[in-house]
């Protein structure tokens, strides 16, 4: 029988308390403002860079506890290559030790490892490392860590719809098959939700080429605070206010 008398949601005193059953199952984050935290510093911006895999670990950490299903880290961008050359490659390098010395550690953590961009044209080093740590990983059920590298939503999009194209020339789907969900099969992110939170540190306010159509409905978190900086109390408070917003998705608030 349909229940009248709702009980009223609990009132938390403290904002960083969760709703676990609303935890999201895929939260992006834009891991933005390595450059700065080291300048701040007076140190190099690799230090920065360094600095921000420290924070990784201890988000992915998080996420897990908190039984979030896939977080995407926005690591280097289809537009990072015009970068200076020597940083490209401090980061490139970053990577392929990251993925090293964690790979034991992310493997009993029980994540698993995943990437999402076009890694073809990463350092060949890269490519095998990430492969290595996909391959020991996959049957994992922890956390899944999409790392994006060389990645740009644009780019997905282009290549998707270029997939798709061949297809239907090649007569394995007709044009009628295209609908926005069958889509998503064609993006990185194929057989994964859309993420419900996209977190933003390093006080920018834009998505710069980030999951450009898995995000059209997402909720956005800014903050001030650098990548570095970055803590699990900032995740935890991003959560507390993703639980707070009505999401409508066009329609009408839901009382
Ligand atoms: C993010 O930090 C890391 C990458 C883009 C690889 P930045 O290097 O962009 O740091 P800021 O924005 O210059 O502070
Ligand atoms: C976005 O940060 C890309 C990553 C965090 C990997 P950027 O620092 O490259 O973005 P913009 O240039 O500020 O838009
Ligand atoms: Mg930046």
């Amino acid at each position: 029988m349909f229940n009248f008398f709702k009980k009223p949601k609990p009132i938390h005193k403290d904002s960083s308390a969760l709703d676990m059953d609303r935890i999201p199952k895929h939260i992006g984050i834009i891991m933005d403002g390595n450059g700065r935290w080291a300048k701040g510093r007076n140190l190099p911006r690799t230090m920065g860079h360094k600095a921000g895999v420290e924070t990784i670990r201890k988000i992915l950490k998080e996420c897990n506890r908190l039984g979030v299903r896939y977080l995407t880290l926005y690591a280097f961008s289809t537009e990072n290559w015009k970068r200076p050359k020597d940083e490209v490659s401090a980061l490139m390098t970053l990577l392929v030790e990251y993925l090293k010395n964690e790979l034991k550690e992310l493997h009993e953590n029980n994540v698993v490892v995943n990437y999402v961009g076009n890694i073809a044209r990463l350092p060949e080093a890269a490519q095998r490392a990430l492969s290595d740590a996909k391959e020991m990983t996959k049957d994992n059920t922890g956390v899944q860590m999409n790392l994006a590298l060389n990645y740009g939503g644009r780019e997905e999009i282009v290549r998707g719809v270029r997939d798709i194209a061949e297809a239907v020339h090649s007569g394995a789907i007709k044009v009628e098959d295209i609908t926005e969900e069958s889509f998503k099969d064609y993006l990185y992110t194929k057989g994964q939700p859309d993420p419900e939170l996209i977190i933003r540190p390093s006080g920018e306010l834009r998505l710069s080429n980030f999951l450009l159509y898995q995000s059209a409905y997402s909720e956005l978190w800014f903050s001030s605070i650098n990548w570095p900086d970055f803590s699990e109390d900032h995740l935890r408070g991003a959560i507390a206010d993703y639980q707070k917003r009505d999401r409508r998705f066009g329609g009408v608030k839901s009382e």
